[in-house]
């Protein structure tokens, strides 16, 4: 290999690792060392709370214990979708009378407990959510004033994951008052997942969030909007993340991750090839895996993208990079990129564009930033389908259908031996 290859890949391997393997100190409570996979209810479910009209999908045991099951039998749990997620709305609207949290007890008449045992006994992990502030986004009772209290009632339940939204609180209080529940949790002994909307409500208010302080408290963290069922809703909060990705990457990586939220996929906003692109993007980012579907009624098709090996693969690879969005070409085609072990690197190749004719895009393998090692081998993402082998002097070719389709491939050393050694 010629000097001035060994000095561009060498320059190429300091920016790798200053990108990829920075180091935080951050919350070590051994949780979520890959990005949680499970369902939640809040997007397709949100707060129906009148069980009389809406019998199949008011926010109750019934619906939770359904969509258990479904989990599993669908194949869910097995591809490593292992939360299950009781969102807003699950809480009587008063503490019972010694104080503490008491679920609505016509929707969830056998109790929590009862619940979260069922849940664990399927296999899967039992989640649930409450508010800092005085009230919950919806009405409910919220946390403030009963930190430890409310810590106790959780671990008492066998609660594994808390989302714990920031509505009707001072912001301000946001640095003091969620490391305080971090504390309150930790002290109960019990493993409890802990998922922050810590930093979305200060984005929000132009509030520069402290993420050093974040990720040593949160195991994950709402940065941006919620998600709708919609493209443009998708397609806007993944170019928000694009838009920060060096401020926010950072502080990526195991135990504690940036949280775009849930995948909106099998619902009645995306086509087929705009489910492709949530799922590839969400995968280069190494993005929580939060499903919110109704899983009675999902089509096939949505579930065998939702359950993509490959995907899921490239998702929880166990280096936890955040993938990044690395180039913007004509059409507002964007390629996004995300290291994986083993020297593997994924891509997404995402064609936003509504106008109807499928576009060819040629990328060289520079550009990609294949240019440690001589040869690659392409491998399509979601199929694994080998798309041929190319020098690093090469150029890529492919077609991306519009409208929010993606073309996800991944790619290896096609000679590992001439290798660059690792500094
Ligand atoms: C709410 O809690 C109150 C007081 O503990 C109780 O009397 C009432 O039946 C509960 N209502 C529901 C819907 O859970
Ligand atoms: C509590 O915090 C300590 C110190 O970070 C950690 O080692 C331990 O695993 C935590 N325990 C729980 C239950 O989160
Ligand atoms: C951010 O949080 C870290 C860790 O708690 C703290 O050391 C640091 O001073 C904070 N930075 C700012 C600007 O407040």
């Amino acid at each position: 290999m010629k000097w001035t290859e060994n000095v561009v890949g060498c320059l190429f391997l300091v920016v790798y690792l200053c990108s990829y393997n920075h180091q935080v100190n951050a919350l070590d409570n051994g949780l979520l060392r890959q990005p949680p996979m499970g369902w939640l209810t809040w997007q397709r479910f949100r707060c129906v709370t009148d069980c009389k009209t809406y019998p199949d999908t008011c926010i109750g045991e019934k619906l939770i214990r359904t969509q258990a099951q479904l989990l599993v039998d669908g194949g869910y749990l097995a591809a490593g979708y292992q939360y299950i997620i009781i969102d807003d709305c699950w809480l009587n609207t008063t503490r019972a009378p010694d104080g503490s949290l008491q679920p609505d007890n016509q929707r969830f008449p056998s109790g929590i407990p009862a619940l979260a045992d069922y849940v664990h006994s399927l296999g899967l992990k039992f989640g649930i959510y409450e508010d800092y502030g005085t009230e919950t986004c919806a009405g409910y009772p919220g946390i403030l004033g009963h930190l430890e209290q409310d810590a106790k009632t959780f671990a008492s339940w066998k609660v594994d994951y808390l989302k714990l939204d920031g509505c009707n609180a001072d912001i301000k209080d946001f640095d003091t008052g969620y490391p305080a529940m971090e504390q309150a949790l930790n002290s109960t002994g019990f493993p409890i997942a802990y998922s922050c909307s810590w930093p979305a409500y200060q984005e929000f208010s132009k509030i520069k969030p402290n993420y050093t302080a974040i990720a040593q408290t949160c195991n994950l963290w709402r940065n941006w909007a919620d998600i709708d069922d919609s493209w443009g809703s998708v397609y806007s909060i993944a170019q928000w993340f694009g838009d920060n990705q060096d401020r926010l990457s950072p502080f990526h990586g195991p135990g504690h991750w940036n949280d775009p939220d849930m995948i909106v996929i099998g619902n009645f906003g995306l086509s087929p090839g705009q489910s492709r692109a949530q799922m590839a993007l969400w995968s280069i980012m190494a993005a929580p895996l939060i499903l919110s579907v109704d899983l009675r009624t999902i089509s096939d098709w949505a579930r065998a993208i939702i359950l993509n090996k490959n995907l899921i693969a490239i998702n929880q690879d166990p280096l936890g990079a955040m993938g990044r969005r690395i180039l913007k070409l004509d059409g507002n085609v964007e390629v996004w990129s995300k290291p994986l072990e083993d020297d593997r690197v994924a891509f997404v190749a995402l064609y936003p564009d509504p106008y109807g004719t499928p576009i060819q895009v040629t990328i060289s393998l520079a550009d990609l930033g294949l240019i440690r090692y001589q040869d690659y081998n392409f491998f399509e993402s979601f199929n694994g389908d080998f798309l041929g082998k190319y020098h690093y002097t090469d150029k890529y070719s492919c077609t991306i259908n519009p409208s929010g389709d993606v073309h996800a491939f991944y790619v290896e050393s096609a000679a590992p031996t001439k290798k660059f050694r690792r500094h």
